[in-house]
């Protein structure tokens, strides 16, 4: 059944001259259909430069957003429009300008993970891959940091010198994660390294041998010579972990890493996605070009 599905998916990827992005939290048989899996900023970086007509994003609504944001002469798909980010949708447009209001003159640094409206009322952006390199970019002593705070605080200690002020913003993904599970786990493998993404919550953070995207984690476990692993960020990376890695052993710190939004994307929705073209996601000019300022900005500094 899966296999006929992908058949025309791939099929139809063809016909459309489509390019078929997914996000390395999809499900497991999303991303094996996939051209291109990898992390925000990875995904960004393949939108902005594709040659594609079509992008079909397999992610959730903000990414399709941001492939939008800079392709505006391609049809960007997102297969299920349901799919957001709940900490996206923690700030915006106006909540953003009210705390602007009160800090003249200080530049909004903003995570990926937020709408186009917010990017457009925002400086420069940032992901988890690029955050520290881009707060360290701006010549200005204080920043505000919208929405994720526990990447702001994760940042802030590499960046002593900056003031922050922090969006209160979170994923409750990573923080349903607790400090518990993870000595938990520590205590279940004591030989393994921790590795957790910057969403999680400090106290957590702080237990890790490596905080980092996801995409830094697959780079990071392939060449670590440890043979264990506690993965401390949603569960849909394992699928590459285990894969690019077969002698190695990947451990979940907590069944509580499992985002909804990024489960919902099944192969029938992306089949049906690339069957009608639609949903479409666009963003109106005016938010576009001013969203896009400040992802251009993130995308002109040089990755490592
Ligand atoms: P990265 O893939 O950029 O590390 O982001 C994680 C995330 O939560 C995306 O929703
Ligand atoms: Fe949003 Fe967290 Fe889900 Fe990523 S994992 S989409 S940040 S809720």
């Amino acid at each position: 059944m899966n296999d006929s599905i992908k058949e025309q998916i791939r099929e139809l990827l063809k016909k459309h001259n489509a390019v078929l992005l997914a996000h390395n939290y999809m499900r497991d048989e999303v991303q094996e259909i996939a051209d291109i899996t990898g992390d925000s900023l990875g995904l960004s970086i393949e939108a902005a430069k594709t040659s594609a007509d079509v992008i079909v994003f397999c992610g959730v609504h903000f990414m399709a957003e941001s492939a939008a944001i800079l392709s505006p002469g391609k049809k960007v798909l997102l297969p299920r429009p349901d799919a957001g980010c709940p900490m996206a949708d923690m700030v915006t447009a106006e909540g953003l300008e009210d705390l602007k209001a009160k800090h003249p003159g200080v530049p909004v640094v903003t995570y990926v993970n937020s709408t186009a409206e917010v990017k457009a009322h925002s400086d420069i952006c940032c992901t988890s891959a690029n955050a520290t390199k881009v707060v360290k970019s701006l010549p200005d002593p204080k920043i505000i940091f919208a929405p994720d705070r526990n990447l702001g605080r994760f940042v802030a200690k590499s960046v002593p010198e900056k003031e922050f002020i922090y969006w209160d913003g979170y994923c409750p993904t990573h923080e349903r994660m607790t400090v518990e599970a993870v000595l938990a786990k520590k205590a279940q493998y004591p030989e393994a390294l921790f590795i957790c993404h910057p969403e999680c919550a400090p106290e957590v953070t702080a237990l890790a041998d490596q905080a980092c995207s996801t995409s830094a984690m697959y780079d990071y476990c392939r060449t670590s010579p440890a043979r264990q692993f506690i993965i401390g960020t949603e569960a849909g990376i394992l699928y590459r972990l285990r894969l690019e890695n077969p002698d190695k052993e990947f451990i979940l710190a907590s069944p509580a890493l499992f985002c909804p939004n990024m489960k919902l994307t099944s192969l029938e929705d992306v089949l049906h996605s690339l069957q009608t073209l639609t949903p479409v996601i666009t963003v109106p000019e005016d938010i576009r070009l001013r969203a896009k300022q400040a992802l251009d900005r993130m995308l002109a500094i040089p990755r490592d």
